[in-house]
């Protein structure tokens, strides 16, 4: 008997995809063959080496997050922490999210970082040893592999350690970023990270080989002795004598007692699609399914319909946002408001859920969202506020993301990170890994932005033990609810949820291809600041007509989100596309 969620958002029957043939053994049709997408191509390899000895989609994925740590190491880890959406090929079987993020030391408290006038600044504790939550790397990918791997642990760990021994060329993104000012001081401010990248007091160059020996002794203890290898013994002293020596909180208790999680994934409906995404502590899952069910009741088809007849009548100027997708400024408009929205409700009530009661039914309450879309008028809203409970309310970055769909139809999608890019800074000697600044990510003083501009509240504030809110929307459609069709994800902060939302809107609604939809231009509109943020890309005419809507936009030429994804047909030949943004690549295995 096929079992459900609770959340069914939207229509369940309309725009299904035609009925696979059943007639086969194998029930639903798997894909013709496996792929993986992620920001390194030689992480990519390792996943696509994983798939064809055998492996699945959660062994190629572990094997290509644990190589991301070393050759990624803006953002793949062994100091950080994230998030896996798993989605079993077996529609019997239910989908499940793991959260290994990091979580608060005991003995920290927000006091910690205020300043003599009780005032927190998110800039000056970004390198701070004060800043990093106990890593959950290590423990959150052995525990992906003992529930849903097949191969060998060993066997997704040896490639790793093949890379940081062997060594590997440095990439132009690494060489670029370890160039970049402040990052540049963050790194040179630590003894260990200067020593491994500026050797000689020089950034290592394109080309150049980055052998990482301790980092690969590390990867050996993880390899033979598991999540001990990493918790206790030489790794944790290195953690717990850095803590020691430069103020940090981290202590070997708190090491011991980490744990990754298993909760089950959240699961709403998006034009007949299930849509399976990360709940709490990610924010991303809830605002991903109240922006698509927002949208859903609008009329989307309409509006793209009388635009591209507008374009084909060569009359569009100044109407139309993306001739190519026929998006135009009214359509472009209900995106922002329904951003604006479900980031409104982001900071008055999403934290960890073992710490506070998130709303998530209300807020994903059809009466909820049609409250939203009925808000939504033809002229910006800024002083739309978050849901209020009916009695009393409690009071450029860098992360990184890969995607495995094996042949059997199995699918992780999988987000990791240090935070902002490189994490601390702080290289823990001996153990040759970054460790994290994901601390930032708590409303460490209600109001107050963090590094990404977010505000947040109660629900979010700082606690001993306590897992820091986040905006990691990896993500996996399935078609009918039966069949996986996407595989989806990205890092960028809060400009990940509305990336992975603009994807799926471009290739669902707007019927544009993946790479293309993932190369198109960028909104971001995340309620505090009150503007509106647009890659450069959109026509300018449009923009004119969105301003004349009351929205205030701000063009910004940053590191905009690098989204990672997979899509196939039922029964299909994938397609995989990594962000030209960055410099991924996506592999699809030959067909068997
Ligand atoms: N550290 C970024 C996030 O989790 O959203």
């Amino acid at each position: 008997m096929l079992r459900r969620g609770p959340l069914f958002l939207g229509l369940l029957l309309v725009g299904c995809a035609s009925l696979p043939d059943l007639t086969g053994d194998s029930g639903w049709p798997t894909p013709t063959a496996g792929a993986v997408v992620s920001e390194h191509p030689l992480a990519t390899d390792v996943g696509l080496e994983i798939l064809d000895a055998g492996g699945n989609a959660a062994d190629a994925a572990v094997a290509t997050a644990l190589a991301l740590a070393v050759v990624y190491p803006q953002a793949g880890n062994l100091g950080g922490g994230g998030f896996a959406i798993v989605v079993q090929h077996d529609p019997n079987i239910e989908p499940r999210a793991l959260d290994f993020r990091e979580t608060a030391p005991a003995s920290l408290r927000p006091e910690h970082f205020l300043d003599e006038q009780g005032v927190f600044d998110s800039p000056s504790f970004l390198g701070s040893p004060l800043i990093v939550g106990i890593p959950g790397s290590a423990a959150g990918l052995r525990e992906l592999h003992r529930e849903a791997g097949r191969l060998p642990w060993r066997d997704l760990v040896q490639p790793a350690i093949d890379l940081a021994q062997g060594g590997f060329a440095v990439d132009p993104h690494l060489a670029r970023d370890l160039q970049s000012g402040s990052l540049r001081a963050r790194l040179k401010a630590d003894p260990a990270s200067r020593r491994l990248f500026y050797p000689g007091g020089e950034a290592l160059v394109e080309g150049s080989l980055l052998r990482q020996e301790e980092l690969g002794r590390t990867l050996e203890l993880l390899r033979d002795l598991g999540p001990a290898g990493f918790y206790e013994g030489p790794v944790a002293d290195a953690i717990v004598a850095l803590m020691e020596e430069r103020g940090g909180h981290i202590t070997a208790k708190d090491l011991v007692d980490y744990e990754p999680r298993w909760l089950p994934a959240l699961r709403g409906w998006f034009r007949g699609r299930e849509v399976i995404t990360m709940p709490p502590p990610s924010s991303g899952g809830i605002v991903l399914l109240q922006v698509l069910a927002i949208l859903d009741g609008m009329p989307l088809d309409a509006e793209r319909d009388a635009t591209m007849a507008l374009v084909a009548s060569g009359g569009g100027q100044g109407r139309v946002a993306d001739p190519d997708a026929a998006i135009s400024a009214r359509a472009l408009h209900w995106w922002i408001e329904a951003m604006r929205r479900a980031f409104a409700d982001r900071a008055e009530h999403m934290g960890d859920p073992s710490f506070h009661d998130v709303p998530v039914d209300e807020l994903l309450a059809p009466e909820w969202i049609a409250a939203r879309r009925i808000s939504i008028g033809e002229a910006a809203d800024p002083a739309v506020g978050p849901w209020e409970a009916p009695h009393a309310p409690e009071s450029g970055g860098e992360t990184t993301h890969l995607c495995v769909l094996d042949a059997e139809g199995n699918a992780v999608s999988l987000t990791t990170t240090l935070n902002t890019t490189f994490g601390t800074g702080i290289l823990v000697p001996g153990a040759g890994f970054l460790l994290n600044n994901e601390l930032d990510d708590f409303a460490i003083q209600a109001g107050v932005p963090n590094a990404y501009g977010l505000v947040g509240n109660q629900a979010n504030a700082l606690e001993p033990g306590k897992r820091p809110l986040s905006s990691m929307t990896p993500t996996v459609i399935r078609d009918g609810g039966e069949v996986v069709t996407m595989v989806i994800g990205s890092p960028g902060g809060p400009r990940i949820i509305t990336a992975v939302l603009e994807v799926i809107l471009r290739t669902l609604v707007h019927g544009q291809g993946l790479a293309e939809a993932i190369a198109a231009p960028r909104v971001h509109q995340q309620w505090r600041p009150l503007t509106t943020d647009l890659e450069p890309g959109w026509e300018a005419g449009a923009l004119q007509a969105l301003e004349g809507r009351g929205q205030e936009l701000v063009y910004r030429n940053i590191r905009w989100a690098s989204v990672q994804a997979i899509r196939t047909q039922i029964g299909g030949r994938p397609l995989a596309a990594s962000d030209p943004r960055r410099g991924g690549t996506a592999r699809v295995q030959d067909e068997q």
